[in-house]
């Protein structure tokens, strides 16, 4: 029987490729977004206490509740605002999870979605699965910056949702207050719901202070916000995430993740909570831990002709490798994992219509040998080429 595929245009994702190929050549990853190095731990030994005591049957639909109010009181700590546990906070497998029964959750048959490119590539998918259609808006290099008069030129009585990415994958740029204000001057009237993709919400550089539409009154009431501790506890293997939205969305999210995953891994949840008990703000020394990793990175290879692009924020670079080769970034990773055995991630597949552009995006969150050992053999290259 021929069998009609629903995504007949997607295939294995860039980042499963390179992840490949880094194998098969022996390569430093700096390709797909994962730490090399270990958790703390205290997370580890959090997990095998709540596995010896029991915790092992299923969890609640919506999250253990030990964990809830733990995810309750970070957001106080960082937004400066109280969610109910009971009805705003659903725990979901990885951030994923969340931005998947969110799209489902809003989007009907023939619905318009708004996204910004570079795009993560877990988006438009899951809009199509809903049958809507993405009306993608790009982000320019160098600066990546959002065009709102382009936004409200794009909106129609269709769109139903905008997804937002802040602090961006790939891009590294972030959305500010001034952002957020102008977002909701545009869909103030309108019947519009937002998706804020804030899985990076602490890794913001030089200073910079996360705008967060959980802090934003008027985004708040129409927002899922999305969250995932595999990036906050360097544990993406875990996939525990969650999402915050108003009572109602909440009612309508849960009611695609209880038929979805229907709950996430038990012991992981209260290993979480337990953790999240003994070590309050566990999150707080991410932004100057990964900054060191950015500056150690970048230092290693400005004037090798891997230029390192101003990164404000999520555990990647931007490289650009303009003034060694002029030609296509896919073909260049893949030339790159082959001669300078280091795997890396072409910017263009994160677009619809890539603009003219030679970047590279490598992942920083790595120890520091590794991080040494592939700055060591992209310079050589460069200096061979
Ligand atoms: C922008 C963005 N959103 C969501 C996710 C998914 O998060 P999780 O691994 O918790 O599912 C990622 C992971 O790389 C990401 O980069």
């Amino acid at each position: 029987m021929h069998f009609d595929s629903k995504l007949p245009d997607v295939g294995t994702t860039i980042f499963t490729v390179m992840s490949r190929r880094a194998l098969e050549e022996g390569a430093v990853n700096l390709g797909q977004g994962f730490p090399d190095y270990p958790i703390d731990e205290r997370l580890s030994q959090a997990l095998i206490e709540v596995v010896a005591e029991g915790r092992n049957q299923y969890a609640p639909m919506e999250g253990v509740i030990e964990l809830r109010e733990q995810i309750a009181q970070k957001l106080h700590t960082s937004y400066a605002r109280r969610f109910d546990p009971q009805t705003e906070i659903t725990v979901t497998c990885g951030g994923t999870e969340a931005l998947y029964d969110s799209i489902q959750a809003v989007v009907r048959s023939g619905d318009e979605v708004v996204i910004f490119d570079p795009a993560y590539d877990a988006y438009e998918p899951a809009v199509r699965l809903a049958g809507g259609r993405c009306v993608r808006i790009p982000l320019t290099p160098p600066a990546f910056r959002f065009d709102w008069d382009r936004v409200r030129n794009a909106l129609s009585e269709r769109t139903r949702l905008i997804i937002i990415n802040s602090p961006q994958n790939p891009s590294c740029s972030i959305a500010d207050a001034g952002d957020l204000d102008a977002l909701a001057a545009l869909i103030r009237d309108r019947p519009i719901s937002l998706l804020a993709d804030e899985v990076y919400e602490h890794v913001l550089y030089d200073g910079r202070r996360h705008a967060s539409v959980l802090a934003h009154p008027e985004l708040r009431a129409r927002s899922f916000a999305v969250f995932s501790f595999g990036k906050t506890l360097h544990a993406t293997g875990w996939r525990v995430g969650y999402c915050v939205a108003p009572p109602a969305m909440t009612a309508e999210l849960r009611k695609v993740h209880q038929f979805n995953t229907f709950s996430i891994v038990s012991p992981l949840q209260h290993a979480v909570a337990r953790y999240l008990a003994n070590v309050p703000e566990a999150w707080s020394g991410l932004a100057t831990f990964f900054q060191a990793k950015r500056d150690r990175l970048a230092g290693l290879l400005r004037g090798s002709g891997f230029e390192p692009v101003p990164a404000a924020g999520t555990y990647f670079q931007l490289v650009d490798y303009g003034a060694l080769c002029g030609g296509g970034d896919t073909e260049f990773c893949e030339r790159l994992v082959r001669e300078a055995k280091v795997a890396t991630i072409p910017l263009s597949p994160f677009y619809a219509d890539p603009p003219p552009m030679m970047l590279l995006r490598v992942c920083i969150a790595k120890r520091d040998e590794t991080l040494d050992a592939a700055a060591a053999r992209l310079c050589e290259f460069a200096k061979r080429v």
